[in-house]
């Protein structure tokens, strides 16, 4: 991190790559560079060209890093405010800034106005990931001041540097269709990403990534951002007629608005950006590692094969069918058993019980002991359902508290999935889901949670508060904090997310658990889809997948036990079947596959993955670690009964020698790289191949292919 006095310029250096910033005359902070490696004189020589304006229409401010309202500027803002006076907007002055290690802080404040903003950028030695955020504080007086109104705080905005087009590749979806990839022109207008579900929503992640429309996976430049939040959010696309193209984001949707209160501040997510030289698969392998050494909690771990019992009971949980279920899933090596939902109070349906977090007595007459000391016995950790944040107005809690829910005075409490939101933000709501889940942790050596939210906020209000639309941000702090001191308090505990699917799957909500439940939907071939997209941003490792029964419960398609497994062995893989139902035939593939994953886990979970393939008719990812590489390719339907042409390797040496394990057959890099590996599937339709790969030697003056073969 370097800073140039007479030019007023910041420089932040990735291993790779450099960013660039400048103080303009007006003491705004203007974007200069963010792209190649670059020292601080070219940087310097950069930051002095700046454009005049062409007519007096025209802004004559540069790329703001965080555009406040005020002056000539009319790009979507990143930080509006109002003060008591009804005077909105901010002027700047300089405050200075300080360096500690790689994180930046620039300090500015109103040239009126008591109020502070600090810019902050954090840097890591081993990544080109610069994470960003914003602190904004009222330093008015803190018994006779008065409060400003914050209408907007985003964590930072982004700009790409001049391109004559500009594409945006982003994830849409729904609840069992989550992450699907999509690619567009970024128009010349403001173009919006965004939840107003109080949750990051199955509907659009909090990543995107521009390119000049020519990138793929191993070529051509990449600035792609990411948003470390799990409540509402927004990202505003803005390209401008004369071609420049910035992104603005942050916490909350469009019409909040937050009081800043004298002497208090108010802290931003990070939202984190990557620039990248050789595609959309080099930025996906720089995220991953930026994801886990500096987000996960556990990333050395191995996450377990787990078994889960909803689609195989739903409802319908009792200690007896829980035993039967996790004898079966000891026998095919299952590491983890996990209850679903229905366990609890009177939930025998969705309509009742959410909320009463005791062990229905009908079902567990002796509470969850014994089933969790077989689970133990049967050497399984055992795992549990849970929905802190929601409640079934037929339920106890909800006729002890009706006032604990999200809701607006003269408003109809709208239902969904027969159930209300708790209203986190509130201290004694928080307190007391707290302390459930540390008694229930605590009480029966729970290993696991899945913690799901299974719909969105509406009428989030909270009547008699100053300041309701704070729920919107302290209900996700609020979620984030019991998280964060279970798992202080219980340090083997590991959580997955969960809501509804991959309802709240971001960078916020993984560095407090484990793993995502990142779709309801497990049909295999709608699953490809849907795990690709999720691996634009997010490592194998955190991906849960099960095999489940066929015919699908969503879709109703029939696949083979083994494409079924091969796809989810793509992530962590667990068993979600009715097993009771099973075929001795199906239980024996079964333990045989949960076994090749075990051969294959380090790899896919720890290595580098490379998305091979990925249109309709193939698609392939490799994992690779060390010596060993892992080809999993999935066929979901074969036009014309043609078998799958070779499969090109990416992360190969071409003068080494690579075995296949299985077969004990050798393949020259250079014909893996070039020419490709011969896929040995199935005839027909949902075929699959696993191939574990080992490199045997290295010769540096190269080996005859042929002779190799
Ligand atoms: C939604 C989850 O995604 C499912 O896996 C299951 O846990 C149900 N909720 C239970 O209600």
């Amino acid at each position: 991190m370097l800073y140039h006095p007479d030019h007023r310029l910041w420089l932040l250096r990735g291993p790779a790559t450099a960013y660039a910033i400048r103080l303009a005359e007006d003491d705004s902070v203007q974007h200069v560079h963010w792209g190649a490696a670059m020292t601080l004189a070219q940087a310097a020589e950069l930051a002095e060209r700046t454009s005049p304006a062409a007519s007096s229409f025209e802004s004559v401010a540069g790329a703001d890093e965080l555009a406040a309202e005020g002056g000539a500027r009319f790009g979507p803002p990143s930080l509006l405010v109002r003060f008591a006076d009804g005077t909105r907007g901010v002027q700047w002055r300089y405050a200075g800034h300080d360096i500690d290690g790689g994180h930046l802080r620039i300090h500015l404040q109103d040239r009126h106005y008591p109020l502070r903003v600090t810019l902050n950028y954090r840097v890591h030695d081993d990544s080109d990931v610069i994470e960003r955020w914003t602190i904004i504080e009222n330093l008015d007086d803190q018994a006779a001041g008065s409060a400003v109104t914050v209408l907007r705080c985003d964590s930072a905005a982004w700009t790409a540097p001049h391109r004559t087009r500009y594409r945006v590749s982003h994830l849409v979806g729904g609840w069992n269709s989550e992450f699907q990839l999509r690619q567009a022109d970024i128009p010349v207008a403001e173009t919006v990403l965004t939840s107003r579900r109080g949750m990051t929503s199955h509907h659009a992640n909090p990543w995107l990534a521009v390119d000049d429309g020519t990138a793929g996976e191993d070529h051509g430049e990449v600035w792609s951002t990411a948003l470390a939040w799990s409540g509402s959010w927004r990202v505003t696309l803005h390209r401008d007629p004369v071609g420049r193209t910035t992104w603005t984001g942050g916490f909350g949707h469009e019409g909040l608005s937050w009081s800043l209160a004298p002497g208090e501040a108010l802290e931003t997510p990070v939202f984190a950006g990557l620039y990248t030289a050789d595609g959309f698969g080099t930025a996906s392998r720089a995220w991953h590692g930026y994801v886990r050494r500096h987000v996960l909690a556990h990333p050395d771990e191995t996450r377990p094969v787990l078994y889960n019992s909803w689609e195989a009971t739903g409802f319908d949980v009792d200690e007896a069918g829980q035993m039967a279920l996790a004898a079966r899933a000891a026998s095919l090596g299952v590491e983890l058993f996990v209850m679903d939902d229905g366990w609890f109070g009177a939930r025998t349906s969705d309509r009742a019980g959410l909320g009463d977090w005791a062990p229905n007595p009908a079902r567990f007459p002796s509470g969850l002991g014994p089933l969790v000391a077989e689970v133990h016995r049967l050497g399984m950790r055992f795992g549990l359902w849970v929905e802190p944040e929601m409640v079934n107005p037929d339920s106890d809690l909800y006729r002890a508290h009706p006032d604990w829910v999200l809701h607006m005075a003269n408003r109809d409490r709208t239902e969904m999935r027969h159930q209300l939101v708790l209203n986190l933000a509130r201290p004694d709501t928080a307190e007391w889901t707290h302390s459930w889940l540390d008694r229930l942790v605590a009480d029966h050596g729970i290993d696991f949670l899945k913690w799901d939210a299974n719909r969105p906020f509406t009428e989030a209000g909270w009547p008699g508060h100053p300041d309701p639309d704070r729920v919107w941000i302290d209900h996700t702090r609020a979620v984030y904090r019991i998280m964060d001191r279970l798992r202080a308090d219980h340090p083997g505990l590991r959580i997955e997310a969960c809501a509804g699917g991959g309802g709240r799957a971001d960078l916020g909500i993984l560095s407090r658990t484990d793993q995502v439940w990142i779709s309801d939907n497990t049909d295999p071939v709608d699953r490809i889809g849907i795990q690709h997209g999720f691996s634009q941003l997010y490592p194998a490792q955190v991906m849960s997948a099960w095999v489940t029964d066929s015919p699908n419960v969503a879709t109703a398609r029939r696949t083979p036990l083994r494409f079924r497994f091969h796809v989810a062995m793509a992530g962590v893989p667990g068993i979600g079947g009715d097993l009771t139902t099973w075929s001795e035939e199906e239980l024996k593939e079964s333990a045989e596959l949960v076994a090749a994953y075990k051969r294959i886990r380090p790899v896919v979970q720890h290595g580098d993955q490379h998305r091979l393939r990925g249109d309709g008719t193939l698609t392939a990812f490799e994992y690779a670690l060390g010596d060993d590489h892992v080809v999993l390719a999935w066929c979901p339907t074969r036009p014309y009964g043609h078998g799958p042409a070779p499969l090109r390797l990416a992360a190969v040496r071409p003068e080494a020698v690579y075995q296949d394990l299985e077969t004990g057959r050798t393949y020259p890099g250079a014909v893996l790289l070039h020419f490709g590996l011969p896929l040995d599937m199935p005839r027909g339709d949902h075929a699959s191949a696993l191939v574990r790969l080992r490199r045997l030697n290295s010769t540096p003056g190269g080996i005859d292919p042929v002779a190799a073969l």
